[in-house]
């Protein structure tokens, strides 16, 4: 039996469309700040298998989603190549900032190995926990591998944690080019090390997370998210062809149709602002949609849920669809209003 969400993924249209969402292993679950709080913080889950399994699987068995994402963070990469990294309550993730060519150079592509041994220990025990599962006739979900794009990840890395204008990134994009280009090629290198790793390890697809990739002006766009994107969806492709590749550049807005053709994804993950008939009229209608409704709206339950829902299946219906969020769910949101959601997909 193929999987409902591999089905999409290879290009056909499926009714109604499976469903997951970005960042459902979180906070918003109380089973997941169950176990997060017998960890000593996000680092100590994250690299233990067996805790991280857990809190991957939740989710599937709450709701019966149709994709466990693994448990793990896109800062895990940086950490990987050996920067710092910690997450504090309340402030989300602190990295000691590289701003120079001495920073650069310390990070190492040759730790990136040993370093995800336990992540991809934890992607082995969720494989076999869902094809326990799928034998004994319950979940059919598919199992996402992800990494941040490397834009992304180095937003992070050169700014030392989040930012509304990534100012510092964006001015070493602009004027020291030579040492930018330097930190791009480790951290695509190494993502593509982390990406079939994790495919080996039985990830059946992976997503590349570039959160920030559309505050880029296009021109660098083109370099910084566009290239490296096609660049590890071709080294995946190269090596196992049959694994599809989700990308999701957001806040892309008119660069979506060059990012699709240029990288070859199997889907295009939407963000919140995207028109989703406008979007999908840019891209082939073999390559599918992933999204996009609004985070908030399932903070809002009710009504207001209801009916952006009904119009974005009806928006995507009769083309390669799957139904998830245009950003993570935010951890102030009702379970309840996540099954609400669930069951209107699943009797549309
Ligand atoms: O369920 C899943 O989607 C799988 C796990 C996952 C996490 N982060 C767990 C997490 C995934 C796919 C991510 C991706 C991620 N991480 C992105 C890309 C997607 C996006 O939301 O834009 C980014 C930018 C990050 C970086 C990051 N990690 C930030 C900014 C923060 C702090 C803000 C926050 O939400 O707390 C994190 C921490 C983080 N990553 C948490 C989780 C569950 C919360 C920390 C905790 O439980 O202590």
């Amino acid at each position: 039996m193929t999987k409902k969400l591999l089905e999409v993924l290879s290009g056909e249209a499926v009714w109604p469309p499976p469903v997951w969402l970005m960042r459902q292993a979180g906070r918003f679950l109380p089973e997941y700040r169950a176990v997060r709080a017998t960890t000593s913080g996000f680092m100590d889950l994250a690299t233990t298998p067996e805790k991280a399994a857990e809190v991957t699987l939740q989710p599937v068995r709450r709701f019966g989603m149709d994709a466990a994402i693994l448990f793990s963070d896109i800062l895990v990469l940086p950490w990987a190549l050996g920067q710092d990294l910690t997450f504090e309550a309340g402030e989300g993730p602190i990295l000691p900032p590289i701003r120079d060519a001495a920073g650069v150079a310390a990070l190492d592509t040759t730790k990136v190995r040993p370093a995800i041994r336990p992540i991809l220990e934890t992607v082995r025990q969720v494989h076999a926990s869902l094809k326990e599962d799928a034998s004994n006739g319950g979940t059919d979900a598919t199992l996402i591998g992800f990494a941040g794009s490397p834009f992304t990840v180095a937003c992070y890395m050169i700014e030392g944690g989040g930012s509304k204008e990534f100012a510092n990134v964006r001015a070493m994009a602009h004027g020291q080019p030579e040492l930018f280009a330097e930190l791009m090629e480790k951290i695509t290198t190494a993502t593509i090390t982390y990406l079939s790793a994790q495919v080996l390890a039985g990830a059946e697809a992976v997503m590349l997370f570039g959160s920030w990739d559309g505050i880029l002006s296009p021109r660098l766009f083109r370099t910084h998210a566009i290239a490296p994107a096609a660049r590890i969806a071709a080294a995946l492709r190269s090596r196992f062809p049959r694994v599809p590749f989700i990308g999701f550049p957001r806040l892309a807005g008119l660069m979506i149709g060059e990012y699709v053709q240029k990288t070859g994804v199997q889907a295009l993950a939407l963000d919140t602002s995207a028109e989703p008939t406008l979007a999908a009229g840019m891209i082939p209608s073999h390559v599918a949609v992933q999204g996009n409704l609004d985070p908030l709206a399932l903070v809002a339950g009710g009504a207001a849920l209801e009916d952006e829902t009904a119009a974005l299946l009806a928006a995507m219906r009769g083309r390669p669809h799957v139904f998830n969020l245009g950003h993570g769910i935010l951890p102030q949101t009702p379970p309840e209003h996540v099954a609400a959601l669930i069951a209107q997909i699943r009797g549309a």
